[in-house]
């Protein structure tokens, strides 16, 4: 060591640049090799090994869910997709991974690109898990419903004025020869998410629907906030934002008279305001949030992440399902007419809007099925949800085979491979539309066994455990009660069959656009 040492530095005294070159060549090789060979026994496309090229190529061509969906499909259920990053496409693993105990915390690579604030955290982008799991208690009651009594009211609400628009403004009359004008199905989803979302944690609805309008540009503020992370994180940067000046002169600003910016504005006067009208009685998130102790920026935080998360994943998921049921005939066919026997048969007083109460709705068991089925092969949220497995590295289970997963590697999902892909689970048939296979004979045991597990893979479309969706009872109501009252009311055919809408992903959520049906008024 000591000879070697003293050749490195008469080499120095001499070639001072060249060595210096050279001992950093020698240090990025060595690294490289050794990353490569930390997680050389889990295959994945060449050159995920040594570089993040490939990865970064799927983020950008706004299909990465498809990138990683073939990567477990060819390499199995865990692959590499770069030099310290894994996917899974196991249902069992990804439970483990995020259990309510789990060692395993969230990746700030994967979730401080999805801040909307550089530095500031909301329940969902926050690493540190005792302060996750900390500002979740406090929010755990607004989300759940419970102390929040007219939560399904305001859904029912919004519902009405979704079918209200559509009647006034696009339905056309049943057979007759009237012009019909197509309607953007895309547009108005975002509409009604928005407004329930912003009627439950706010108070009051934002108005969309009502004004048949982007009322202060908050979608289009949505698509350039998705914008700016999907840059940012497609192209490794986004680390950039935490940077204090730096990330404060590239960040959306609350002075902004536009866009991203001016959403943020808007929402602290929503805020300021609903504050205003006091918090003491059981009434919306909000309250729900500040007499569980949130408060000042957090308060702001959550609810934006509220407003954030609750709207682009519910539209989302209602586009999947309505393209789904309309390119289904039979399936159409078969969802309406349990729709319209459920009214016939209905003797319970209709509600104060008549819109099919929850308890009801979802007791139809194709409408369950087919929205479980449209959401299973057309994943909503397709995020890799980044983890990072404990310092002393986990052997995990998976197909029967025990796998190292060396401490501090990341480890995500890969949605569509698990939702979309499974044979074994979900049979031959697994990426075709078919919500029978929902129904299968409970009397053979291992059927059972399987239908268990299918419904519980099916769940993780909102994540597990510690980190599961806080969202999920609110956004199950309201995409129940829209689909009913949709299909109750109208009949709807696609205007563009060759190109039913535009789709594009970033960061796992899809936009979605110019989706145009034509709408004709049931008698
Ligand atoms: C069909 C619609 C939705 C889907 C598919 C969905 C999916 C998910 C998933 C997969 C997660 C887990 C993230 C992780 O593991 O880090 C999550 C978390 C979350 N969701 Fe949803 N979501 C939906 C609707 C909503 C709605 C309507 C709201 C708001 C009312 C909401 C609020 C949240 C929040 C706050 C979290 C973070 C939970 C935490 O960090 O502990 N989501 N969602
Ligand atoms: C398919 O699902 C089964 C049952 O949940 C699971 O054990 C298996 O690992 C999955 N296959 C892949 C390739 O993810
Ligand atoms: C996302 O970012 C990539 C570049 O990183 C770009 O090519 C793509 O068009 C962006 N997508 C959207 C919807 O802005």
């Amino acid at each position: 060591m000591t000879a070697v040492s003293s050749i490195l530095l008469s080499l120095f005294s001499l070639y001072p640049a060249l060595t210096l070159l050279s001992a950093l060549v020698v240090y990025i090789t060595t690294t490289r090799i050794q990353q490569y060979r930390r997680l050389s026994h889990i295959p994945g496309p060449a050159g995920t090994g040594i570089s993040w090229m490939w990865n970064s190529r799927a983020v950008i061509s706004g299909k990465a869910y498809k990138y990683y969906a073939d990567a477990t499909e060819r390499y199995g259920a865990i692959a590499r997709i770069a030099p310290n990053h894994l996917i899974t496409s196991s249902p069992e693993l990804w439970a483990h991974i995020n259990a309510v105990r789990s060692p395993y915390k969230r990746a700030e690579w994967f979730y401080h690109a999805a801040r909307f604030e550089p530095g500031k955290d909301n329940v969902f982008t926050e690493c540190d898990t005792a302060t996750h799991d900390n500002r979740r208690k406090k929010l755990a009651a607004g989300y759940a419903g419970k102390e929040n009594p007219t939560l399904e009211p305001s859904i029912d609400g919004n519902v009405a004025d979704f079918i209200h628009l559509i009647r006034t403004k696009y339905a056309a009359p049943a057979s007759s020869a009237h012009a019909t004008l197509p309607m953007d199905m895309a547009t108005k989803m975002q509409y009604f998410s928005m407004d329930v979302i912003s009627e439950v944690a706010l108070g009051a609805a934002f108005g969309n629907l009502k004004a048949n309008a982007d009322v202060n540009d908050h979608l289009k503020a949505l698509e350039e906030g998705l914008r700016i992370n999907n840059k940012s994180f497609g192209l490794g940067t986004s680390w950039i934002r935490g940077v204090p000046i730096l990330g404060k002169a590239i960040s959306p600003s609350e002075t902004d008279e536009r866009g991203y910016g001016r959403m943020m504005a808007e929402a602290r006067k929503s805020i300021v305001a609903r504050k205003l009208k006091g918090t003491d009685e059981r009434s919306d998130m909000l309250a729900s949030f500040i007499r569980h102790g949130v408060s000042g920026d957090d308060l702001f935080q959550e609810i934006f992440e509220t407003l954030l998360a609750g709207s682009d994943t519910t539209s989302a998921s209602l586009r999947v399902i309505v393209l789904y049921i309309l390119s289904h005939p039979r399936v159409y066919a078969k969802l309406q007419a349990e729709i319209d026997a459920t009214v016939k048969a209905r003797t319970a007083a209709p509600t104060s809007s008549d819109i099919i109460p929850d308890a009801e709705v979802r007791k139809l068991p194709y409408l369950g099925v087919v929205v479980r089925e449209a959401m299973r092969v057309h994943p909503p949220v397709v995020c890799l949800f980044s983890r990072v497995v404990p310092k002393g590295g986990d052997v995990v289970t998976v197909e029967g085979k025990d796998v190292f997963l060396p401490g501090d590697t990341m480890i995500g999902c890969s949605a569509w491979g698990m939702h979309r892909n499974n044979k074994t689970l979900y049979g031959a048939d697994a990426d075709v539309f078919r919500p029978e296979r929902w129904f299968v004979d409970e009397s053979i045991p291992e059927e059972k066994d399987r239908l268990a597990r299918m419904y519980k893979t099916n769940d993780l479309l909102f994540g597990y455990g510690r980190w599961v969706c806080l969202g999920r009872v609110v956004a199950l109501i309201e995409i129940h009660k829209a689909i009913f009252e949709l299909l109750r009311n109208f009949d709807f055919a696609i205007t563009n069959p060759h190109e039913p809408w535009t789709l594009f992903e970033t960061m796992g959520l899809f936009a979605i656009g110019d989706m145009y049906v034509n709408v004709t008024e049931r008698s």
